[in-house]
């Protein structure tokens, strides 16, 4: 039985395709960029030899990320927003938190992920020149709200 392909949304097929948004050399010495990538304002962080891409405002409450300091925490890097200093991991987007057990207040605090609340964009690297494809992931993620709609920093012309 042929189920044939699905048929593509042109936009959202629009939206899949991957976006130059600057020089290899000049991420490595600034260790981060910002870029409008299909209408979508994105972050782009180089960190320990790593790129990572996300919404540029926080899934809290529309922060600038590309303004946060990068810090570890349980061994993950995260991007610590400016604005009430909420920890995103850089490569997943999960919101951590520490949480205390009530019932055993000696015991340390642990770091915990509320689940994935920013939007992960895609990095390439080809020739020196970095892409950024969309996260086209069906699943709606806090940070959509600050990248769509009537929240959106950059209005798409009417
Ligand atoms: Fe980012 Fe509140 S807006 S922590």
């Amino acid at each position: 039985m042929d189920l044939g392909s699905p048929e593509q949304d042109p936009e959202m097929k629009e939206e899949s395709s991957s976006v130059y948004v600057g020089r290899e050399d000049d991420i490595k010495k600034s260790e981060r960029m910002t870029a409008v990538v299909h209408d979508r304002e994105v972050v782009i962080f180089y960190h320990k030899g790593e790129y990572h891409a996300m919404d540029i405002r926080c899934y809290h409450s529309g922060g600038p990320l590309h303004l946060g300091e990068i810090e570890d925490f349980d061994g993950r890097p995260c991007i610590v927003c400016p604005w009430h200093k909420f920890k995103i991991t850089l490569a997943t987007g999960e919101g951590l938190y520490q949480s205390i057990n009530p019932k055993d207040p000696s015991a340390k605090p642990k770091w915990c992920s509320k689940g994935i609340k920013q939007r992960i964009h895609t990095v390439t690297v080809d020739n020196g020149n970095i892409y950024v494809t969309l996260s086209n992931e069906p699943v709606k993620y806090d940070s959509d709200f600050y990248a769509t709609g009537n929240f959106k920093v950059i209005k798409t012309p009417s």
